[in-house]
This record gives C-alpha cells, structure tokens and sequence, in this order.
C-alpha cells in the first residue's frame, strides 16, 4: 500500500511573466505588458497538477526563505500537496524569466536558486517518501547528481518517469531506470545525438537503445508517440485547442500521465488522458493556475 500516488522531485521558480507582441531577438528591446508572478517551476507544476486531478502527491523541493518561497509552498499546500519534503534555505528562491507572445509560445530562462542546492543527501534523508510512493517524478532544473541519486533512491516495484527538460546528456543508469523517458524533439536530439533518424518512430528507437524501458515523445500540435521496448509505436493525437499559453503545459502533461500509469493504466491510455490534461492547461494564462480539475477534464473529448 502506497500513501503516495506520486512524490515529484524537482525545481520550484517563481515565475515572472511578461506578455509581449513579439518575443525578442538577439539585441532587441521590446516593451511587454505588466509584470505578473506566479508559482511554477517544472516539478512544482507537476506536483500542483497531479493534485489537482486528484492524486494523493508529495513534492521534494528547495527553495528560498524568501517571499518567493511562502508563495510557492503556498500554492503548493492550497492544491494539496503533501510538502513535508520541501526544504527552505541555501539560496534565494529559483526564478524564471519568462515571455509569453499572443500565439501562447513563451521563451524562459531559468536562475535556478536554491534549486541548484537541492543535493543528493536531501534526497537521502527524504527515504521515507520514496518507500511511500507509487510512481517518483523528476525533470533537470535540478542537480544532474541529485537525479542520479533519485534512481539509487526508488523503492522496489516503483516507477520513475523523467522529463530531461532542460535537456542534457544523462548517464546510463538514469536512463536505464526511465520508464517512460518523456521527451520533445529537442530534448531527443540532446539525449541521443547524431543518429536520431528522420520520425519521431525512429526517434523512439534510438532513444529505446540508450536504455530507457519505455519512451513518449510529445510532438505538439501532432500529438505524440509512446512506445515500449517490446510493443509496438503507437500515435495519440492531441485535443485540438485556441491556445493562449502553454507555459506549464509539458509539467501537467507529464504529472498527469505518471498519476494514470500507477493506476494501472497502459502506456497509450495514459498519455490520451494526458493529452486532455493539456489541452485544458494551454487554454488558460500561467502554469499552475491554468491546469484542471478532473470533472474539467471528463468535459474534454477522448482524442
Ligand atoms: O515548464 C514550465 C516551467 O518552466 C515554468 O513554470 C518555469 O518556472 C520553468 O521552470
């Protein structure tokens, strides 16, 4: 028995949003909206949307003892969030600097903070949620030490699900212990380098020879692609949406499939559940703000 349907690992930015009519190119200055923040950071989002389908979730954290701090842990416990793994101090608070243009595109960088603090002896003391949960989540706006130590840390019969955004080369043993690696074409072409091959088919088989145990590759607009070592490629197509920001989108994506699969369902049916997850998140302003409840989701036809 699991107290824990998912315990997320991972990074928590405040998030300061400036909507702009173009984003900017190299050089350019351009004038944007009102400054806007907001809780986010891609494992704070992910944990804020599992709970909010109604996942039993647990976050581990770093952050900042700082205002940026209180309005995250806020968010997080306002969502029901179990955030008795969230460590203060180190640092100030991560922070994202993102623009968002009337497409719903956004551009982000990242100060990681006391994210960057977060260290593999965090995730060691924190063993008792990691025998607690069904299904660990983790992405790379953390130390790439920290999430090689998540790995060692997984209890037996638990799965670990990895989003590598931002992406880098991972070691062996990360990888081998994906299940799924869930990737973006950018994100396949760091992990797997020369050699992807032409389709996202054959993006799923080179990346399925660098270890992982399943593999989904979100591919926008045209849905995505789960494949199992030993099943077949399958397509999800994805919800057709008007799109007004898609910050925060890929986290409640991600959250949403890890919750489904330690429910039992297959590789296929979660990420179709997921892709409506996404599809309610890209229609609304901000990340966690815009990811549904699960009656919101039920209203939202199967892709
Ligand atoms: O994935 C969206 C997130 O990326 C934002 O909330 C921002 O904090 C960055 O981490």
């Amino acid at each position: 028995m699991y107290d824990y349907d998912l315990l997320v690992v991972g990074s928590a930015n405040a998030d300061l949003v400036v909507r702009v009519e173009r984003r900017p190119g190299a050089g350019e200055t351009v004038l944007g909206s009102d400054l806007a923040v907001h809780p986010g950071g891609k494992g704070a989002n992910q944990a804020v949307a599992a709970a909010r389908l109604g996942a039993r979730t647990a976050l581990l954290a770093r952050v900042g003892d700082d205002g940026h701090g209180r309005l995250l842990l806020d968010a997080q416990r306002a969502a029901g969030v179990d955030t008795v793994g969230a460590l203060v101090g180190g640092a100030p608070t991560g922070v994202a600097l993102i623009t968002v243009d009337p497409s719903g595109d956004n551009s982000i960088v990242v100060s990681p903070g006391a994210n960057g603090r977060l260290a593999p002896a965090d995730v060691r003391a924190a063993a008792s949620l990691f025998q607690a949960a069904r299904v660990v989540s983790v992405q790379l706006e953390i130390p790439l030490e920290t999430v090689a130590e998540v790995v060692r840390s997984l209890a037996d019969g638990s799965r670990l699900v990895l989003n590598p955004s931002p992406p880098r080369p991972l070691p062996p043993e990360v990888l081998a212990a994906c299940d799924p690696l869930i990737v973006n074409e950018h994100e396949a072409r760091v992990i797997a380098g020369d050699g992807l091959g032409d389709s996202p088919e054959d993006w799923a088989t080179a990346l399925l020879a660098l270890g992982p145990r399943s593999v989904v590759v979100t591919l926008g607009a045209a849905g995505a692609l789960v494949a199992e070592r030993a099943g077949p490629r399958v397509r999800v197509p994805s919800v057709p949406v008007e799109a007004v920001d898609t910050t925060g989108a890929g986290d409640a994506f991600t959250a949403a499939l890890a919750w489904r699969l330690g429910r039992g369902e297959s590789l296929a049916e979660a990420a179709r559940y997921a892709a409506r997850v996404g599809a309610v998140a890209v229609t609304r302003a901000g990340a966690q703000e815009s990811f549904p409840t699960a009656a919101e989701v039920a209203e939202v036809a199967a892709p």
